[in-house]
């Protein structure tokens, strides 16, 4: 078994809302390993990247907190640290490719110079190799004149460049643990190609591991080695590939499974075809957070919420496997 570099526990984030407190995340463990990809999926809203902010603890400190729960990272517990000592760990432990392309970027420094100090503080490079090392970054990732673009500031780029630039500058740190944030959604197919070719890489050659955050099931079965499907801020099925792929349990699942793109489909599409969507955080029905639109829902879904449940080497938030004599 490999060793866990991060192991979350019962993590729970809520946020002030007009109506009062709402759960983003909801009680979420999950652990990844060493030189192991979790692709973390489900429909917009579940919590997912509130999962990844309160991992680097970027949640907003006016509006939100992390109510409970640990994120041990390298065995400390990161909701423990200062903000001080958390800093030192973002970009340098922990990279964070973010969804929207502007966050992860300072709007007042040129692309050259935020990946050049980036390059910098992690290796022995001088300004000038530095300098070389960023035009090479920018270019694997496939951005045409690299050279000119590394003069120019981040809002002269588009919304599918500065993702590619960020995906250069946490590909140039050394960090151990890479947090993507639908990476490649805003990406065209072929360049979307490259960019997962390039996480693999560092996957498989250097040992890295990888929160994989996705709507894209087919990203998943190409990249990750274990799932976490969530929902309404739960996991509601956890394990293998392999294992989920070839017998997916959650009746959402079932359904996330049916929604895997097509080649003569664009993949920017986000295709779901379960019907209805994902409840409001303050109407959260009281049983089973999917029963709204489950086609297998009975009573009992309605009334009380299942725990997850262990089926083989599956874990799964499903009524329909609950252990005999669970009620
Ligand atoms: N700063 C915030 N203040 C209040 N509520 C928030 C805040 N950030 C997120 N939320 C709420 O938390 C829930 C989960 O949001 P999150 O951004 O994690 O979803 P997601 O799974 O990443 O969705 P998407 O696929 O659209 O990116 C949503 O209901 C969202 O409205
Ligand atoms: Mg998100």
């Amino acid at each position: 078994m490999s060793e866990n570099l991060i192991e979350v526990k019962k993590l729970v984030t809520q946020f002030l809302g007009k109506n009062g407190t709402v759960t983003a995340v909801d009680g979420v463990s999950f652990t990844i390993g060493k030189g192991k990809t979790l692709g973390i999926v489900g429909e917009s809203g579940c919590g997912k990247s509130v999962t990844s902010m309160s991992i680097l603890k970027l949640i907003p400190k006016q509006t939100g907190k992390i109510a409970s729960g640990e994120i041990l990272f390298k065995g400390k517990d990161l909701t423990k640290l200062s903000e001080k000592e958390i800093r030192q760990i973002r970009g340098n432990e922990i990279a964070m490719i973010f969804q929207d392309s502007m966050t992860g970027l300072n709007p007042v420094m040129t692309i050259g110079k935020q990946l050049a100090e980036t390059i910098t503080a992690h290796s022995k490079m001088d300004k000038k190799q530095a300098w070389e090392r960023a035009e090479e970054m920018l270019a694997k990732v496939g951005i045409p004149s690299p050279a000119q673009r590394l003069k120019e500031f981040p809002h002269q780029l588009s919304g599918g460049m500065r993702q590619r630039v960020m995906i250069a500058m946490a590909l140039s740190c050394d960090a151990d643990l890479f947090i993507a944030d639908e990476p490649t959604t805003a990406l065209d197919v072929t360049i979307q190609a490259q960019i997962l070719e390039l996480m693999k890489e560092l996957k498989e050659k250097e040992n890295k591991s990888i929160m994989l955050i996705t709507h894209d099931m087919g990203v998943v079965a190409e990249m990750a080695d274990d799932i976490m499907v969530m929902y309404a801020g739960k996991e509601l099925e956890c394990g293998s590939v392999e294992d989920i792929f070839k017998h997916p349990l959650h009746p959402y699942t079932c359904g996330l499974l049916k929604s895997i793109p097509r080649l003569d489909q664009d993949s920017s599409e986000r295709l779901f075809n379960i019907p209805g969507s994902v409840p409001d955080l303050s109407e959260m029905p009281k049983g089973c957070k999917f029963c709204t639109r489950c086609s297998e829902a009975c009573q009992k879904c309605r009334e009380k919420e299942p725990d997850l449940y262990q089926v083989g080497k599956q874990k799964v938030r499903c009524w329909k496997y609950a252990p005999e004599g669970v009620e």
